[in-house]
């Protein structure tokens, strides 16, 4: 049985995109086998490289159409022989068609406790709400934002004195014990047929 092969896809920093590689380093059943960035500046490729996993730059502004650009990344997934596929930080919403391509296969990390808090500055609208407890989501990707089946969450204590970024950094802190976790659930849940 070959290991599943896996995707990141990436925008930014790529600190979710590390986690993943640290635990997966040396699974026989796991391999991270390309990262994707929209952006080509994105230090996660760096992270990568240095880990000597294939990176690959597929930027939205070389491609007219949200169709064209994800006709792109599905080629680069498909002959790279992807079985799952992580979002970590990806900033590009992707198309229904996309999506419904790699239902059940593709996985997103959200800074919430999803559905609560869909979309961006989670943190500054949960401090605004006077929220005690926040936390971060990994589901399903499905076509409405933020709204897929849900993986596995874990929950962080929101602080008196926490500003949008202290919590940021506990909640990353948080991100990066959960996607290991439910990358391993996602995968033990996919057909056999894949692995
Ligand atoms: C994380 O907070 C993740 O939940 C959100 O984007 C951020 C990516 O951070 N989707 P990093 O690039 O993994 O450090």
């Amino acid at each position: 049985m070959r290991p599943l092969k896996i995707a990141v896809l990436i925008s930014g920093n790529g600190s979710n995109l590390q986690a993943l590689l640290d635990d997966t380093n040396g699974d026989p059943h796991l391999h991270i086998t390309l990262v994707i960035s929209n952006n080509a500046d994105a230090y996660g490729l760096q992270r990568a490289t240095q880990a000597g996993v294939a990176t690959m730059v597929v930027s939205h502004k070389d491609y007219s159409t949200r169709d064209a650009f994800d006709n792109a990344l599905h080629k680069a997934l498909t002959e790279h022989k992807i079985d799952l596929v992580c979002l970590a930080g990806f900033m590009r919403l992707l198309t229904p068609a996309f999506v419904e391509r790699w239902r059940q296969r593709m996985l997103n990390i959200h800074p919430s406790l999803l559905p609560a808090y869909k979309g961006l500055n989670t943190h500054a609208r949960v401090l605004a709400d006077g929220q005690k407890t926040t936390g971060c989501t990994v589901h399903y990707v499905v076509a409405d934002m933020d709204a897929g089946p849900i993986i596995a969450q874990a929950n962080v204590a929101v602080h008196e004195d926490d500003t949008a970024h202290s919590l940021q950094q506990r909640v990353h802190e948080a991100e990066h014990r959960l996607y290991p976790q439910a990358l391993r659930k996602a995968a033990a849940a996919l057909p056999s047929s894949q692995s």
